[in-house]
């Protein structure tokens, strides 16, 4: 796919009030898709809408929550009226979580569960009959933390290995459809300032600043999920440490569980 062929694609993204969707909707409202936009903060969603419409782009945002299949429903039917097809769904939603298993409230599993794994499971089942009339695409955006359990984040990489699992039966199930099915793994991203994540009981406590780190730009992330849809690639795997984690992983796992017990420990030993 050439980039003029985004010109006249309807894309819909869900959680691009900000972050990783709302840089993805930006960059493909810039190669001339028409844009829905979703977040279940309603004022930070228009203001998203106003950016992109105040800067010539073609977009609607519908406020929901993806864990709600009657609000998933109208917003496919909204997007339907609105534009008459849907060519691209990128399932972006998602939370992230801290804390050891062994801590765990329930309800944070079946939180992250909700959002993660049901959401974008909602939207997909929804989406998929438009999808298949388009020939278009759906994108899984998962993350490095979906290719094996990391210590303090076992709920976020079980429901990230689902999506791998998802996209993996869909791509197979459909394959005379001749949909495209891509699978974003992530790697750490620049956050907004102050960012919550839930911790092991369920509060949200706020995530470590990484402006001093190098961590992938929010523009490197979209532009790698373009490339994926314009190439209808099944997996990308972001950045070069991820490719090596992925790597490293399929090839010697007993010396990746080997390094992370011990940065685990130590990271441990600092917090005492
Ligand atoms: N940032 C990273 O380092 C990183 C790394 C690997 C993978 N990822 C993945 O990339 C995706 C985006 O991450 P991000 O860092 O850009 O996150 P973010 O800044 O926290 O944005 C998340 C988006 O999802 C929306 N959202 C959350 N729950 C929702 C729900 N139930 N219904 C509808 N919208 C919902 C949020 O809007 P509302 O809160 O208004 O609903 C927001 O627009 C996530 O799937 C994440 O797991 C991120």
């Amino acid at each position: 796919m050439k980039n003029e062929e985004f010109k006249d694609k309807v894309v819909l993204i869900t959680g691009s009030s900000r972050g990783i969707g709302k840089a993805t909707a930006i960059a493909l409202s810039n190669l001339g898709a028409s844009l829905v936009i979703n977040g279940r903060d309603k004022e930070r969603l228009i203001q998203v809408e106003n950016l992109i419409r105040n800067s010539g782009g073609k977009v609607m945002s519908y406020c929901c929550d993806i864990t709600n299949p009657d609000q998933v429903e109208k917003l496919i039917e909204e997007t339907i009226k609105t534009y008459g097809k849907l060519d691209i769904l990128i399932n972006n939603a998602g939370v992230s979580m801290r804390g050891d298993f062994s801590a765990l409230n329930p309800e944070v599993f079946k939180s992250v569960f909700d959002i993660n794994v049901l959401g974008t499971t909602n939207t997909t089942i929804k989406a998929i009959p438009f999808i298949k009339e388009s020939q278009g695409s759906i994108v899984f955006v998962s993350s490095v933390a979906g290719i094996r359990g990391l210590p303090s984040n076992s709920a976020y990489c079980a429901s990230k290995m689902a999506l791998r699992a998802i996209a993996e039966s869909i791509r197979i199930e459909e394959v005379k459809s001749n949909i495209h099915v891509g699978l974003i793994m992530v790697g750490i991203t620049e956050i907004e300032k102050n960012k919550k994540t839930i911790a092991a009981d369920g509060s949200l406590i706020t995530l470590r600043d990484r402006s001093n780190f190098n961590v992938l730009s929010l523009d490197e992330v979209a532009h790698s999920i373009i490339n994926n849809i314009k190439k209808r690639k099944f997996r990308t795997t972001l950045s070069l440490m991820g490719r090596i984690n992925a790597l490293m992983q399929s090839i010697l796992p007993d010396l990746v569980e080997r390094i992370l017990v011990y940065s685990s420990n130590r990271i441990k030993a600092r917090s005492l």
